[in-house]
């Protein structure tokens, strides 16, 4: 056990944390904005807090390629703002219905339903702007595979589908094991799964690279949402900055409902087992992310 990994880890998730937030103020500018009242929605919703865990994965994948930084740091803010428009809708009141996320009043509450709907459309679609944009890499057949993947990520077949198939289970009498790893692997998994892919995309890695993450981050991703799942249950609004015990009373089908706390987080330890096994031929330059993927379980919010 290196003792310098886990300090390693706590200051490149701030590293991380200040670039994103630093790319997105100033691309969030409200002087001379056709709609500065949406900006100001968009910016409320995506500066100031939130782990930036995503980026974190999209930097130190793209560092074990040797993918460009600044590129790395592009497709870092591009799925931040995916992230931050699905919390934005996800807390909707025709959604989860919170009032309260990263330790102030959700979007809806602070602006107005309708602004809070577009403020998270126009989180969505800003993304693909830096994603597309020349910056990010000057090879055109680049850009669009960062482009394919973001959009596998975010929709249908991503977060989108698997936040359809969240509400659906609220209806249901109950879900068995292979709903739930499919339900959370498309809601939350696949933003990781971009997260992961995105630094061997940039840097042209191939077939065989992205496989490896995509690998790695289908574990960590059921392991981050359990571990949501196990906070939920056990924390308090004061902690998270978020609602809690909400996931029993909608009826959410979790891990915990099938495990119980203590089956999921055994879980949870074991996929997280499971994804550093994925990054062994890395050795010691996979480290930090090994620290990461601990971290994601460990983690009090
Ligand atoms: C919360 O994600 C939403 C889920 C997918 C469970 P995070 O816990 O990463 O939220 P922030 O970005 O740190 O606020
Ligand atoms: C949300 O899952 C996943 C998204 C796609 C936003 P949750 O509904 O459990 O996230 P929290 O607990 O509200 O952050
Ligand atoms: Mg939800
Ligand atoms: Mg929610
Ligand atoms: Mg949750």
């Amino acid at each position: 056990m290196q003792q310098s990994t886990a300090s390693g880890f706590e200051a490149r998730l701030k590293q991380t944390a200040d670039e994103v937030e630093a790319f997105l103020s100033d691309l969030f500018e409200t002087k001379g904005a056709a709609a500065p009242n949406l900006i100001e929605a968009m910016r409320y919703s995506s500066l100031g807090q939130g782990k930036r865990l995503r980026p974190f994965f999209v930097i130190e994948t793209a560092k074990l390629y040797g993918a460009n930084h600044q590129s790395a740091v592009r497709a870092a803010a591009a799925i931040e703002c995916i992230h931050c428009y699905s919390l934005v809708h996800d807390d909707l009141p025709a959604m989860d219905d919170d009032d309260l996320r990263r330790g102030k009043p959700t979007t809806h509450i602070a602006f107005s339903e309708a602004t809070a709907i577009l403020a998270g459309d126009g989180l969505l679609t800003v993304a693909f702007e830096i994603a597309a944009h020349p910056d990010t890499h000057a090879n055109g057949s680049v850009r669009a595979d960062l482009v394919h993947a973001l959009s596998m990520a975010a929709g249908k077949d991503g977060m989108v589908g698997g936040q359809m198939l969240d509400l659906a289970a609220e209806e249901k009498e109950s879900s068995d094991l292979d709903e739930i790893v499919t339900l959370q692997g498309l809601k939350t998994g696949a933003l990781f799964r971009f997260s992961c892919e995105a630094g061997a995309i940039l840097a042209e890695a191939g077939t065989e690279a992205r496989t490896t993450m995509r690998k790695f981050a289908e574990h960590i991703g059921l392991a981050f949402q359990i571990a949501d799942d196990l906070l939920d249950a056990e924390s308090t609004a004061e902690q998270l900055g978020k609602r809690t015990q909400k996931d029993a009373t909608a009826g959410k089908a979790t891990f915990i409902d099938l495990l119980g706390l203590e089956g999921a987080r055994t879980r949870a330890n074991t996929l997280v087992s499971e994804a550093c096994s994925a990054l062994e031929s890395f050795g010691e330059n996979a480290a930090t992310l090994k620290e990461a993927a601990r971290f994601l379980v460990e983690r009090k919010k």
